[in-house]
Parts: C-alpha cells; structure tokens; sequence
C-alpha cells in the first residue's frame, strides 16, 4: 500500500463534539484531520471514527499514529 502523504508532523487539537467524523488517512485533505474527498481515485479510504464524548481531541495529522484518528506520538519520530 502507497504511503500516506504526512499533512503535518504534529496533531490538530480542537475542540470536539460528541459524533461521527471521517478522518483522513491520505493526508491529502485540506481540511485537516478530516476528509475533503481529496483520496477519490486512490486506494485510500476514509476512517470513520466515533467520537464518545464533547472536548479536546488531539487528531493524528502525520497520518502514521497507530491508534486510528488520534494522536499516539509516532508524529516525533518521523
Ligand atoms: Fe501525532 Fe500522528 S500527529 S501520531
């Protein structure tokens, strides 16, 4: 599988309502960490992703975060 483009090597911390978001796993969305369609015609796909309660999320935006949509650190090692 190609590599994800890394959008920025830090997290996109905002707050966050209680809901379901698509994140995007290209890295190539303007509208970081969410999809913007921008992956049609690639072999990446959307994840969806439930958001459990209102607050701050720290949104994974190098796209390599090993749990899913939400920032793990790994950002610090690329
Ligand atoms: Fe932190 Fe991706 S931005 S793991």
């Amino acid at each position: 599988m190609k590599n994800p483009k890394i959008a920025q090597k830090s997290p996109v911390v905002i707050d966050t309502k209680t809901g379901t978001y698509y994140f995007c796993t290209c890295g190539e969305s303007k509208k970081q960490p969410f999809c913007d369609d921008s992956h049609t015609g690639s072999e990446f796909v959307p994840e969806k992703t439930e958001v459990k309660e209102d607050g701050k999320v720290a949104w994974c935006a190098c796209k390599y975060s090993k749990n899913g949509a939400f920032c793990d650190g790994t950002h610090r090692d690329l």
